[in-house]
């Protein structure tokens, strides 16, 4: 098993790069199923996520060649079967992706339940409903999602939640549909609008993503032959931010983004820290201890809910109580507990957690819950007086590519073993 021993008590300073998001990437991959050809990736995460989605392609017939560890040359001309190995589906959420794209591709899908983080229930109703919407049938039953479709036929669907998986699922099964598909409610991340610049690269027509109301103009294939260069983790770049709050540090992220980070540079603003935006870098940096602040987490463009951990953290050590409403996932404050292990006192009760300021955190033994409550426990451990042991590594690494070697760069005293 394998574990981060983190030396607390540093005030994080340097350059940081960003890497591919990984919530595109995810979703990037399946996508060349809707391509009669090859296409090739540049700036994909090097992360387990990434790994698990090229061994599936792979299962499934496409052949896969790295350029470098964040850039392969994919050709999915000859797709061999329609259904995604079960034990591998399983494993995250991401795999539903592959639904859509074979449905769109083969008129045939068969997936394993997705798994991923447990933050709650996680249904896949509004992604069944856009399916069915376009003429295809979807069972779901002993662990597996079978759907099948003489063919698909455009059609306009209301989302009744806004999801960013059902938004981009509905619309890898339009792409190659026949006649228009409208998806209302739709959700506005910029994973959804990087997945229709992707397919829109590749030959198809994909109008308005990144707003309430996508189209997609059905075409009759994707022929590929482009290359497509990943967008930057909006949600690692806001890490890095937040640890450079939370450590009284000053940190420069390149490779980002920053429109994409704008109601989280708001709460900085407001919490006292410092922001300085320059081109495809953020500057942030913060000298005295952070003021308290509430959160509630949204739908883009509101506070993302794969930073609240990350804020938590920063909410724990700052100046009077502060609130945090989480209204995206049921149970997403099993953070709270590892963070009280290090002496925070944080109060959660269902979509709701109070943060009573602390002077300073004590390094302790922590485990990842989650994939972000993995990052905001590094941030936790850096900050803290003494030593922390984080575990459940398998959950940072789904998402995060050579975190310790990027905050070791920042000054970080951090190191990952094998136990
Ligand atoms: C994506 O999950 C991300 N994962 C999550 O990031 C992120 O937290 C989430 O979007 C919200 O931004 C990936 O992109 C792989 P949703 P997804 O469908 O698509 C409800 C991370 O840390 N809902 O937008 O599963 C759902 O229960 C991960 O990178 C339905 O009710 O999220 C939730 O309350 C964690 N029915 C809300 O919608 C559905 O059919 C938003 O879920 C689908 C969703």
């Amino acid at each position: 098993m394998e574990k981060l021993i983190i030396k607390g008590g540093t005030r994080l300073s340097g350059e940081v790069v960003i890497s591919g998001a990984k919530n595109a990437a995810i979703a990037i991959l399946p996508a060349t199923l809707l391509i009669d050809g090859v296409c090739t990736i540049e700036n994909l995460p090097n992360i387990s996520d990434v790994q698990i989605q090229c061994k599936i392609l792979e299962e499934l017939g496409a052949k896969i060649d790295w350029i470098t560890s964040n850039s392969a040359r994919i050709d999915t001309t000859n797709i061999l079967s329609y259904k995604a190995p079960l034990d591998m589906t399983s494993k995250f959420r991401a795999s539903y992706y592959f639904i859509g794209s074979l449905l769109g591709r083969c008129h045939n899908a068969e997936t394993g339940l997705p798994g991923g983080c447990k933050l709650g229930a996680r249904p896949i109703d509004q992604h069944i409903k856009g399916f069915e919407a376009l003429g295809a049938t979807v069972d779901v039953a002993n662990g597996k999602i079978v759907a099948s479709a003489n063919k698909l036929t455009g059609s306009s669907i209301y989302m009744d939640t806004v999801s960013v998986g059902a938004t981009i699922n509905v619309m890898l099964s339009a792409v190659l549909a026949e006649g228009t598909t409208t998806i209302d409610n739709a959700a506005k991340e910029p994973h959804i609008v990087d997945v229709a610049n992707f397919l829109n690269t590749m030959g198809a027509d994909i109008r308005g993503a990144g707003t309430d109301i996508i189209k997609v103009n059905g075409v009759k294939s994707l022929k590929g032959g482009a290359t497509y260069s990943v967008v930057p983790d909006q949600i690692e770049a806001g890490t890095f931010m937040l640890a450079a709050i939370a450590s009284k540090g000053d940190i420069t992220i390149k490779n980002c983004i920053s429109e994409h980070l704008d109601c989280l540079t708001a709460k900085i603003l407001e919490m006292g820290g410092n922001v300085e935006e320059s081109g495809d870098e953020i500057r942030v940096w913060c000298d005295k201890r952070p003021q308290k602040t509430n959160i509630k987490t949204a739908p883009y463009p509101g506070f993302p809910t794969d930073l609240q951990a990350q804020m938590g953290v920063v909410l724990s050590i700052a100046e009077g109580t502060s609130i945090i409403s989480e209204n995206i996932w049921e149970s997403r404050f099993q953070y709270t507990y590892e963070l009280n292990k290090m002496g925070a006192n944080i109060t959660a009760q269902g979509k709701t957690a109070f943060f009573e300021g602390v002077e300073s955190l004590s390094g302790a033994p922590v485990c990842a819950t989650d994939l972000r409550a993995g990052a905001a426990l590094i941030i936790a451990g850096i900050i803290a007086n003494g030593t922390t042991e984080l575990y459940n590594l398998e959950h940072i690494d789904r998402g995060y590519e050579n975190i310790e070697m990027k905050f070791r760069n920042l000054g970080a005293n951090i190191v990952r073993i094998r136990e």
